[in-house]
């Protein structure tokens, strides 16, 4: 299986590390009704059944610090539950997943220094096994299930009716055969998903997801807009003679955006988690300027398009992104997004 790019590694300007701040304000968003779930649905002593080590794992951690945050958030509520339930002895271990590509490095240096944990890469793909059998406690993941295992596969052959011409991703007016080639590799993924954190994460043991996300019922993601701001800059390099045509046709970004009717369904198929909340909302991200929405989109998916365009068309298009940065404010403004991103938080209990 081809992994999905990870993010911009190290801590350069264009480096993920230095552009992650929706992410950050989107998780930090929820963090309140995280804490107040996992104090209510949790019991410290019965997850750990005589053992003295906690595990908490973040699939998708990427490079920092958003992780170092999430973990450190959610250690502090289990160390607070510990001691409301008399079990101050324990010991934590945070497990930090993503793919073999990521910048381990550079999140494993930014760590405090000392600290009150262990902590481990696991690289790998979430969507097979990463951790022994009921060994996680509590898993977390935020900003990385909407990134598909892969492509889907009829997105690439040319003459399917799921070739997408001119674009990047999908939007209410796509074909219903890109919609579905996308609706299904997402189901696939899920289930995959789903079936391997049954097998790893404790009976009584929690699992957190915050995903950008659509309401019920909608297709276009608000923040999409931002594909279609690529996509028309790609269409002048086409013009130009840049790129070819059928390099744009045949590039698709492989992240889906789902509602919580699409999750549920998955929960559900599953079998094996409780759902304890399971949320849309818009949550505030304070006022993002354009070129730092630039910055942020370039440091996401930069590493998928050069592995496709290759490195120095990717450049190129970034820096006419920059050059057209006011044509881009112009276009989050009509879409009304500034200010606040949407997303599913979702709290689920291993039965
Ligand atoms: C947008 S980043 C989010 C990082 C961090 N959770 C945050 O909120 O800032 C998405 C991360 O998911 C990772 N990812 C995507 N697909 C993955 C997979 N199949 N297995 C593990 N990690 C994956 C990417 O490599 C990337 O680091």
């Amino acid at each position: 299986m081809r992994e999905s790019s990870p993010m911009n590694a190290g801590d350069g300007a264009y480096s993920y590390t230095k552009n992650s701040t929706v992410q950050r304000d989107a998780a930090s968003g929820v963090k309140d009704a995280i804490k107040e779930a996992i104090m209510e649905n949790f019991d410290i002593e019965k997850v750990l059944g005589g053992l003295t080590t906690f595990t908490i794992a973040d699939l998708g951690c990427s490079v920092g610090p958003n992780t170092v945050f999430a973990m450190e958030s959610l250690l502090e509520t289990v160390e607070h539950k510990c001691r409301q339930q008399g079990l101050e002895d324990r010991e934590f271990q945070l497990l930090f997943n993503d793919q073999i590509g990521n910048d381990f490095n550079t999140l494993f240096a930014a760590l405090p220094q000392p600290r009150s944990y262990f902590a481990a890469a696991v690289p790998g793909s979430f969507y097979g096994r990463l951790f022994p059998c009921s060994s996680v406690h509590i898993a977390y993941s935020s900003f990385a299930i909407h990134w598909l295992s892969k492509v889907p596969d009829e997105l690439q052959r040319k003459g399917s009716a799921a070739w997408n011409a001119g674009r990047i991703h999908y939007s209410d007016d796509s074909s219903e055969a890109v919609l579905e080639a996308y609706a299904d590799q997402f189901q696939r993924d899920m289930e995959a998903f789903f079936r391997a954190r049954a097998q790893e994460i404790v009976p009584g043991g929690v699992m957190v997801i915050v995903v950008p996300a659509v309401p019920d019922g909608a297709i276009t993601f608000s923040g999409g807009v931002a594909f279609r701001f690529l996509e028309s800059i790609l269409s002048d390099m086409v013009k130009e003679g840049v790129i070819e045509q059928d390099q744009v046709d045949s590039f698709n970004v492989p992240n889906v955006y789902p509602c919580v009717k699409d999750l549920r369904r998955v929960v559900e198929r599953n079998g094996c988690f409780e759902i304890v909340k399971m949320e849309f909302g818009e949550v505030s991200i304070g006022k993002v300027e354009p070129e730092n929405s630039i910055m942020i989109i370039r440091a996401i998916f930069e590493g998928c398009m050069a592995n496709h365009f290759g490195a120095m068309v990717v450049n190129q298009l970034f820096v006419r992104a920059m050059q057209n940065k006011l044509q881009f404010a112009e276009i989050l403004n009509s879409a009304g997004i500034q200010g606040t991103i949407s997303q599913i938080m979702v709290v689920l209990k291993r039965i």
